[in-house]
């Protein structure tokens, strides 16, 4: 897989080049990045890339020709290199919210991606207009630039490519079967006066599995009410993933019920309709 990342703050992505999981993916050659920064696509002496907004107001708008001489010299490289044709991603406050699916989907197509950062108050939107195939948020506040987004998208695809991961899999992670994940204990037994549960330390194959589903129902059931909702409503839920929420509502896992389990909530009417 290929990333050309447009910025102009190229230094920025040694974060997922030089480090970590990334980094070894990198290395065995899973997935190529290139740089491309605006003001080397600029004509004037101060190599300018961006300017005043039209209709007044605070900030510094960046414009169109640089974005745009810089996405297709990112694209024509990718050509050379051999590459099919891929997406131009824009990362941008007003985009479509990320989602693993989406991850997913991306790191299963392998197509390359060309990622425009964005810088102060936007980009003039007849770039966005003109070059852009989707933009992409990764949550409901403001970053800086789009260089922290960029870098979030590449490490969340990278590690979804067949063989980035040494140790772990991302079939059982948050998201994969719908759900977030189960809790995870390590070493010592006793913490603080706070035991491992008992559950992990039976050595029982399908005890730990059946334990790790029901926390993992529980916990999502409690903090993502809607995640239910989509896994029961594409059939992602079993019986006994049905049994154990039904009992959960009633109270046997302790503490209040989360909305979703009561029946007439308006969310369990949404996901039996
Ligand atoms: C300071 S922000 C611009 C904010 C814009 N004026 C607004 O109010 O929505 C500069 C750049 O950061 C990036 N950015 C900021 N927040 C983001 C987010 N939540 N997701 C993706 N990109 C973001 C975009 O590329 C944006 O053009």
């Amino acid at each position: 897989m290929r990333f050309d990342v447009v910025t102009l703050f190229p230094e920025m992505f040694a974060a997922v080049t030089d480090h970590g999981i990334t980094r070894r993916a990198r290395e065995l050659g899973l997935w190529q990045f290139a740089a491309w920064n605006p003001r080397d696509f600029t004509s004037d002496r101060h190599r300018t890339v961006d300017d005043r907004p039209f209709g007044g107001g605070p900030g510094m708008v960046l414009m169109a020709e640089p974005l745009a001489a810089a996405v297709d010299a990112a694209r024509a490289a990718q050509s050379q290199a051999g590459f099919a044709s891929g997406l131009v991603l824009a990362l941008a406050t007003g985009g479509r919210p990320l989602a693993d699916a989406r991850v997913r989907a991306w790191a299963a197509e392998g197509r390359p991606l060309v990622l425009v950062c964005g810088r102060y108050e936007g980009i003039d939107q007849r770039f966005l207009d003109a070059c852009i195939d989707e933009e992409v948020s990764i949550g409901d506040f403001v970053l800086s630039g789009g260089e922290l987004a960029a870098m979030a998208v590449i490490d969340a695809v990278v590690r979804q490519l067949p063989g980035a991961l040494k140790f772990e899999s991302t079939a059982d992670e948050s998201f994969a079967d719908g759900l977030l994940d189960a809790p995870h204990y390590t070493r010592p037994e006793n913490w603080r006066e706070r035991a491992v549960p008992a559950a992990l330390l039976s050595g029982h194959h399908a005890q730990i599995e059946r334990w790790r589903r029901e926390q993992a129902l529980a916990q999502t059931a409690e903090r993502r009410p809607d995640l239910v909702v989509v896994a029961r409503a594409s059939g992602r839920l079993d019986d006994s993933d049905e049994k154990f929420l039904r009992r959960l509502a009633q109270g046997a896992g302790g503490g209040k019920p989360p909305a979703i389990l009561n029946p007439s909530s308006a969310a369990a009417t949404a996901s039996s309709a």
